[in-house]
């Protein structure tokens, strides 16, 4: 069967779903499909989501052909600073594990979506990110997101993807990126009134809220394949920049106690390798790409939402809170 050729529908499967981005697009896929039509995989065990390792190629096809699989989301994955902490198992999971999900998918005629990053750039990057550019990665993830675009083309599927900036969510925690400062902040900023930050505070990085990206995630999804072009291996999508001392600004207009202190590690080299901000034309041009987040709205909704979570397990404590869904 040919890429893109219409095929009837099946169900969904999504790879890493109990991760930071799982436990909201699982979420958005089962009111879009149905409960039932979603099966939520991870490594890990939780009520509602089967275990899948990626690195398991017999149990992936088995799964996909067995549930009639026509759609993946494949979000499992090793993040930045846990992948150059352990540089080959990052490479297994995120170049191996795709591979394998690359080929249960070609067996059952499924479409794949698997993200891309900010971190394909390096510093030979325009400090604004175009679409086309060199891509000279420094860390090991950056170049598994660079073989994942380039798979995304040679594979002969209809496989698509997104440079995902750093993403600010509430749901779950973030799962070992360089970009975590700009979730743990807030976390922190309600439960002690001060945050230890690791990256400079003139730090600035291309930064998304999950509501953008969980929706361009969708759409993308839902555009006909024959009007992407081949930036659909890692489309640049941009949401807001802004440096660290910008985010505690943010913070303090509704916590005005709130206090951050700066201290670098390793993870500020990662950062500094990255652009500032990314331009999406080409997102915008084939696809209609627009976020809706600013950087005050993101601190909003993330402290209203925090604290109503709060004030939740504060009520009951019978809440989950595991990312069980
Ligand atoms: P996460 O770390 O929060 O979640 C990844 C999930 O994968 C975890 O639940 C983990 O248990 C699971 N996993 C790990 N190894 C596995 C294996 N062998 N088999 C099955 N599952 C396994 O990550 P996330 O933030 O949800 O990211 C999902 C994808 O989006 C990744 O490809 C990541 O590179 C990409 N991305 C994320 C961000 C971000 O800021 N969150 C930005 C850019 C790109
Ligand atoms: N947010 C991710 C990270 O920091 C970028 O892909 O690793």
């Amino acid at each position: 069967m040919s890429i893109g050729m219409d095929r009837p529908s099946g169900r969904v499967l999504v790879t890493g779903a109990l991760g930071q981005i799982g436990t909201e697009l699982v979420e958005a896929l089962r009111e879009k499909h149905g409960h039932k039509a979603v099966i939520a995989t991870d490594i890990r065990e939780s009520k509602g989501c089967q275990i899948l390792d990626v690195m398991d190629k017999e149990g992936i096809e088995k799964l996909v052909h067995g549930e009639n699989i026509t759609e993946i989301y494949h979000l499992a994955a090793l993040l930045s600073a846990t992948g150059e902490k352990n540089p080959e198992l990052c490479w297994k999971i995120n170049v191996i594990g795709l591979e394998n999900v690359i080929s249960a998918a070609k067996k059952n005629n499924a479409r794949l979506f698997s993200p891309s990053s900010i971190a394909v750039f390096g510093p030979d990057c325009p400090k604004i990110a175009p679409q086309i550019t060199p891509l000279n990665p420094t860390t090991v993830y950056g170049k598994t997101k660079v073989v994942g675009e380039q798979l995304a083309i040679t594979s002969g599927i209809d496989m698509r993807g997104i440079r995902y900036p750093g993403l600010i969510s509430y749901k779950a925690p973030a799962g070992g990126g360089t970009t975590d400062y700009a979730v743990e902040i807030f976390h922190a900023a309600l439960e002690n009134g001060h945050y230890d930050c690791f990256v400079r505070e003139d730090t600035r990085l291309p930064m998304m809220y999950m509501d953008d990206a969980i929706r361009a995630t969708l759409e993308l999804m839902d555009f006909p394949l024959e009007d992407l072009s081949e930036a659909r291996g890692g489309y640049n999508i941009s949401g807001c920049s802004f440096t660290a001392k910008a985010l505690v600004e943010s913070i303090q207009r509704h916590l005005p106690h709130f206090t951050c202190t700066f201290n670098p590690d390793i993870r500020q080299t990662y950062a500094d390798s990255w652009p500032d901000e990314i331009q999406d034309d080409v997102a915008y041009n084939e696809w209609g790409w627009k976020a809706n987040f600013d950087l005050d709205k993101i601190v909003d909704d993330m402290l209203e939402n925090l604290k109503i979570s709060e004030r939740v397990a504060t009520r009951s404590s019978g809440g989950s809170g595991d990312g069980s869904f």
